[in-house]
């Protein structure tokens, strides 16, 4: 079987660059994170490699495109870790639960950020964190004079401003790390603001 970091490139399949994943890693072993809810699958890579930190670790991810989510399914079996990891193979604006998770990985539509921070920030458990990933968007936050097309501008544009509205924002704790991956947000929410 091929690398899934090999199929995902050969079939342009974006998936959590390596210093990410790292960083993503290190957050689940400093929060002991044992519940994750990740925000778009693609071919279950991310997934993978969080339940394979620790045999503890329940993970419950959304992909919406078929193709993606059979993909994912394969993989997870061909790992074993389908008792793990629960896939939906649905859109995450229909997505509704009551569970509550120590990790939400956020990883789908950058332009829904805000909305899936709104959406599911009643399933963050006490201490637990939201993490986002692609903020930076390949640098092209930072420059948005680089973008090559309207809607590139249109949606970095939108991601600065989710950006700034939540580093803002009083009832979160916020630490932003551009430089890592393609940009990483790491964010809290302070107790009585639910
Ligand atoms: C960057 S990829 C996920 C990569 C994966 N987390 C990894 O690192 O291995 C984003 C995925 O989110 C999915 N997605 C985007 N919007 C979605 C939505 N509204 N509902 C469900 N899945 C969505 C896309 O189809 C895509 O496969």
């Amino acid at each position: 079987m091929v690398s899934l970091k090999e199929y995902a490139k050969e079939h342009h399949v974006p998936i959590i660059q390596d210093e990410g994943l790292i960083f993503l890693l290190k957050t689940i072993n400093d929060y002991r994170c044992k519940k994750i809810l990740e925000l778009g699958s693609a071919i279950g890579y991310s997934a993978i490699q969080m339940a394979k930190l620790d045999k503890a670790i329940q993970i419950v991810t959304i992909e919406k495109k078929e193709e993606l989510y059979k993909e994912a399914q394969k993989n997870i079996k061909y790992e074993g870790l389908e008792n793990r990891i629960v896939i939906h193979n649905m859109n995450i604006d229909d997505f509704e639960t009551n569970e509550l998770f120590d990790l939400i990985f956020v990883d789908a539509a950058k332009a829904q950020y805000g909305k899936y921070l709104k959406k599911f920030k009643k399933n963050l458990a006490n201490h637990g964190v939201f993490f986002f990933d692609n903020l930076a968007f390949h640098g092209l936050v930072e420059h948005p004079e680089l973008c090559k097309s309207r809607n590139t501008k249109q949606l970095v544009k939108k991601i600065k401003k989710f950006i700034e509205e939540t580093l803002e924002n009083p009832n979160y704790s916020c630490s932003y790390y551009p430089d890592i991956g393609d940009g990483i947000m790491i964010l809290k929410i302070k107790e009585n603001t639910l």
